[in-house]
């Protein structure tokens, strides 16, 4: 054939291909065309928190349904680590962050362990946007997103609001040992020890972690200093020697001498489950205890009740739970989108009524909620807030592990001369306040 006759045929090939296929015009190339919501949002969003016991599965699951509703293109992979407050989770994320695998989002702690430990290192997005394009301004207490931004700039959606200092009963052991409501801790000392008389273990404790320890001094602390020393102590305003912490820890050393025997090998939902098995009559946690009862079958106001820590009546030891976005994420679509969940009504009321918390936003109908909850509703309105040192907002991480770890030797030894010293050294060695 001749050159010329190639050419001919392959030019009317070109052209049939071109009519056949019916275009007029080249096909648009790909990236002039704007993806859809679900486009940007396929694929996988890794899911991190700690939340795998009674009442924190069940709350985390009604997150992860509303958003596989709304996101129904994205797999969502639960990567809980289990583990009370995070006492494993945190090294992992950690491992994760820095090991360039971050998840899509995860749980942390407004204050200290939002801000110190991720936003001022440079590792987190900024999540303004979720607020403004929500419409949410005014919609979460100014208090609360204090605890989440920085210079000027949000860096969470608060989840929750949890109530830490709280003792929860179980009503039949107080009712029938005729106990009225401590109200301060020489009452409450002497009702614990009638019931010791009576051969019941006043006081449940789960320390094979060392936070729960941590969490009941720090409701002894706010109790023996008041809310202004508590801060000033975490803010490095004010000398660990002071007689008020030592009042808290000799508070700590009785309360110990009346726990179960067995505290060092339980968990802190194993701890309440002796509450609620009437093994023993009372417990101080957070109100994700209320979360854990309501998984056992227990009706609140009927089998248990709460009250404050005796001697923090009016004051609010504050935990918030909130969702952030680390720069690494792959899919920071699905990231934010999983927020939008968070931070919904719908969400508050599906994730609350279940985790025992209170809804972090304002507007979130009570209703729903039991009369614990409605009361710790009213509480966070009227009482003096003070953030927790357990659950890491009031300080940086440093000082929580050592103030943990300087707890569990004290309430082995008992001596409070030398636990004084120890927290004296370690809040100058953390250099609290800079
Ligand atoms: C806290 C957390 C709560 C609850 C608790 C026990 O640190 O804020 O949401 O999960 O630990 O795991």
């Amino acid at each position: 054939m001749k050159p010329r006759s190639v050419l001919a045929i392959l030019v009317a090939i070109i052209l049939a291909c071109f009519f056949s296929a019916g275009c007029s015009k080249p096909p648009e190339p790909q990236k002039d065309k704007a993806p859809s919501v679900a486009e940007k949002t396929a694929g996988s969003l890794t899911l991190f928190s700690w939340w795998t016991a009674g009442g924190e599965a069940e709350g985390l699951a009604e997150l992860i349904k509303l958003f596989e509703k709304e996101n129904p293109d994205v797999k969502v992979v639960n990567a809980a680590v289990a583990g009370g407050a995070g006492t494993n989770a945190k090294a992992v994320l950690k491992t994760r962050m820095l090991g360039g695998d971050p998840p899509e989002t995860f749980q942390v702690h407004g204050g200290a362990e939002l801000i110190d430990t991720w936003v001022k290192p440079g590792l987190m997005l900024p999540v303004q946007k979720v607020l403004d394009d929500n419409g949410w301004q005014g919609k979460f207490p100014a208090s609360l997103l204090d605890m989440v931004s920085s210079n000027g700039q949000v860096y969470a959606i608060p989840a929750n609001i949890h109530w830490g200092n709280a003792l929860w009963i179980n009503k039949k052991l107080i009712d029938e040992n005729k106990l009225p409501p401590p109200e301060n801790f020489d009452q409450w000392l002497s009702a614990c020890k009638t019931l010791k008389a009576k051969s019941i273990t006043p006081i449940a404790i789960g320390s094979r972690n060392k936070w729960p320890v941590l969490h009941l001094f720090e409701s002894l602390l706010l109790s023996t200093a008041g809310p202004e020393l508590y801060s000033d102590l975490f803010a490095g305003k004010a000398g660990w020697k002071d007689p008020k912490v030592g009042e808290a820890l000799r508070r700590l050393a009785a309360l110990m001498e009346l726990a179960n025997t067995d505290h060092a090998a339980l968990t802190w939902d194993q701890a309440c489950a002796l509450v609620k098995d009437g093994k023993a009559a009372m417990t101080i946690m957070g109100d994700w205890a209320n979360g854990y009862f309501k998984t056992q079958g227990w009706v609140p106001g009927v089998d248990y009740d709460a009250a404050a820590v005796p001697g923090t009546a009016g004051r609010f030891m504050v935990i918030t739970d909130t969702f952030g976005v680390p720069k690494g994420a792959k899919n920071k679509e699905a990231a934010f989108a999983f927020l939008k969940a968070v931070g919904s009504a719908q969400g508050q009321l599906a994730f609350n009524l279940k985790k025992g918390s209170i809804p972090a936003r304002i507007d979130v109908p009570s209703e729903q909620f039991d009369a614990i909850s409605k009361k710790t509703m009213e509480s966070f309105k009227t009482d003096v807030l003070v953030p927790s040192c357990a659950h890491g907002s009031a300080v940086r991480e440093q000082f929580v592990t050592a103030l943990s770890d300087q707890l569990s030797v004290f309430i082995n030894e008992k001596d409070v001369a030398k636990a004084l010293d120890a927290l004296d050294f370690a809040a100058k060695d953390s250099e609290l306040g800079q």
